[in-house]
Formats: structure tokens, sequence, C-alpha cells
């Protein structure tokens, strides 16, 4: 069914009859046959972006994850509706930190007499009470493409950064982009006693890192690195934050989504890329920029599994149960929630 030109017409017919009412946002680890059918299509950043920017479409089909549909909800008016084709496209990453985990790891802060120094970042992969806790409690939140701003102005307001959940995320950026050591880094484990970490330890650190990562990118290994570079002699090494340290330390060039995108765009033709990110977009790129040699780095690495939930079967059921005047699998995220979610979204979207 994935290339049903019959489901392709289907989903054209659907979308022109719903006309100015539809907004579709695609992210860029979206299925081609999905991803045909966005109006936009970005990075988480510029996704959250889009959705507040559209306040005259009544619904907006999220052709991404569960975190990136709520965040929609919570840009978009009341009026409009965010859907997501499949209520199981969710994400590892975001799974990793439950709102009852955090919590118990700031009464923790709280109880070493530290919370009052420490602002709470948190990456878009997250759960919007996750965010609204940010929210409440002085910080924001923060994507791939802003990691660093957001960290300079959260150790404008406090001394140090709680970051949620993706510690490859927090610990790229703080080291390779800010200047900290390791050392200033701990990881607050949220299956320990005290995250496992002593009095001492968390009085030091700079960044308290989440251990959470995602169950793609952290596949990359160092190996990765040094076996495509020893079979594409002058390849350039180009991967996401969220790949481990030691990955980023190997690579030479560091970029979200859009960032990749833009940094292969401007790439001279017959130039060697290794792209160490979700396998749909290497894909997508190979195809789009044939005059340069593009792979993925690690061919042992497979797609990310929730965002391949979408798939135009799924689109096609949204877009016409629209048309029949039925709102299936809407995304809601409740007012209070919201409230403070938006807080520290919109600090987010402050950030110079
Ligand atoms: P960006 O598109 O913001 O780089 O995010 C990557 C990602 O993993 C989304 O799930
Ligand atoms: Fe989550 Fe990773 Fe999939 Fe992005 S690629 S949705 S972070 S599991």
């Amino acid at each position: 069914p994935a290339s049903d030109p019959g489901l392709v017409e289907r989903a054209r017919k659907a979308k022109e009859a719903l006309g100015e009412r539809l907004f579709v946002l695609g992210h860029h680890y979206q299925r081609d046959e999905v991803i045909q059918f966005a109006d936009v299509t970005g990075d988480s950043f510029k996704l959250a972006q889009q959705a507040a920017a559209r306040p005259e479409a009544e619904f907006i089909v999220f052709c991404g994850v569960h975190f990136m549909a709520e965040s929609a909800d919570i840009l978009t008016t009341d009026a409009q509706k965010v859907i997501l084709p499949d209520m199981a496209a969710g994400c590892s990453m975001a799974d990793m930190a439950t709102f009852d985990q955090v919590e118990e790891c700031w009464e923790a802060l709280e109880d070493a007499g530290l919370a009052d120094q420490v602002i709470p970042v948190t990456y878009m992969n997250s759960s919007a009470d996750i965010k609204a806790f940010c929210g409440r409690n002085g910080g924001a939140v923060c994507t791939s493409s802003n990691a660093r701003r957001a960290l300079d102005w959260a150790f404008q307001q406090g001394e140090k950064v709680l970051f949620l959940p993706d510690q490859h995320l927090g610990r790229n950026t703080a080291v390779l982009e800010m200047g900290m050591s390791l050392d200033d880094c701990v990881v607050w484990n949220p299956h320990r006693p005290n995250g496992g970490l002593t009095q001492e330890q968390l009085e030091r650190a700079r960044m308290i890192l989440w251990k959470g990562h995602c169950s793609v990118h952290g596949r990359f290994t160092a190996e990765s690195v040094d076996d495509v570079r020893a079979r594409i002699p002058g390849v350039n090494v180009l991967v996401h934050p969220e790949c481990r340290h030691e990955v980023v330390l190997k690579a030479d060039h560091i970029g979200s989504t859009e960032h990749i995108i833009k940094t292969l765009r401007a790439a001279p033709a017959g130039s060697s890329w290794a792209v160490g990110t979700e396998l749909n977009l290497v894909k997508r790129l190979a195809q789009m920029f044939p005059d340069k040699n593009i792979s993925f780095l690690d061919r042992t690495v497979c797609y990310c599994s929730t965002m391949n939930r979408i798939d135009l079967p799924h689109l096609v059921w949204a877009l016409e149960s629209l048309v029949l005047g039925e709102v299936v699998n809407q995304i809601t995220v409740d007012d209070d929630t919201t409230h403070w979610a938006k807080v520290a979204l919109d600090r987010m979207l402050a950030l110079p």
C-alpha cells in the first residue's frame, strides 16, 4: 500500500476538498509517501513556529510524533484541532522522562538545597507536562537548532541547568559549543535513589543531564565513523547532536535536521557525505542531491519506528474522516498544562 496510486489519489482529493481549512505539517523524518502531502516540512523548531503561524486553518494534521503534535496544540488557538494520523507515533526518548520522575528529581534537588540555583531546560522531545514543569519552575524548552542559545539564557537565570531528557544533546552543547568540561556534567539516573549522585557531585555539577537518549541516534558509534572514513576516502561526516558525544567528537559537522539539509545543499558537487540521522531523511537527501555522494553513516541502524507509524493509509484515513465531518485522533492538552508549557515554549520562541 505504500506506493498505492489509489491512496495517493484519495489523499490528493481529500486535501483538495478541505482546502484552506487544512494545514499539513511534516517532520523531515517522515516517509516520502507522507511528506509529499505536507504543506510545510521542517525540523522541530520550524514546525512549532509554523503551527502558530496559521490561525485560520481549522485542522492541523501533524505528520510527526506525539510530542510535536502536543506542542502544536499548545501553540495554536482553542478553535484549531491538531490531528496525529496514528496515535502510536510516540517517541522513546520522550518516554524516558515521566512527570513523576522529574518531580522526584526536583524534590531531591530541593532537599539538597540546590533547586533555587537550577534552571530546568527540556528538549522539545518531551511530553507536554514536562514542558509545563519547566514553565512553572522558571525554565524553557529548546530544540536541536537553538540549544546553545537556550542554555546561554538559562545560565543567565541560574548557576546550574537540569537538562531533560536527552543527555547527548545536553552534553554535546555544553562541552562542544559552550566550552564546559565533561566534569561539569553529571547524569541523573531516574531509576537510582537520588539519581545515583552524591551531594558533592550535585554541588559541583553545572549541567545535570537526564539519563535519556534517542534510540535511533544512540546507535551510531565511534566505529561507525571510523568504518565510513576507511570505506570512503575524503568523506565528510555530518551528524545530529542527539548522537553520542564520542560520535560527535569524530564528526566534521553537527546540526539539526534543517541544518543538515542546508549543509548538503551548499556542499560542492562531487563531495562525499556520510550522514548520521534518521534514514528516511538521508535517503531523501541522496535523491535530492544526486550530484553529491550521500550515504548513511551506519547501515546497521534503522528507521525511527515511531516516525514511520505515520504512513499513507493512516494519513488518508485522517483526511477522509475530516472530509466526512469526523475529527479522528485529535491531540488535546489540558488548559493548565497548556498555560505552563506555553510559558516554556514562548521563552524559546523569544530567544534572540
Ligand atoms: P530536529 O528536527 O529538531 O533536528 O529533531 C530531530 C528529532 O529527533 C525529532 O524527533
Ligand atoms: Fe524520538 Fe529519536 Fe524517533 Fe526523534 S528519531 S522521534 S528522538 S526516537
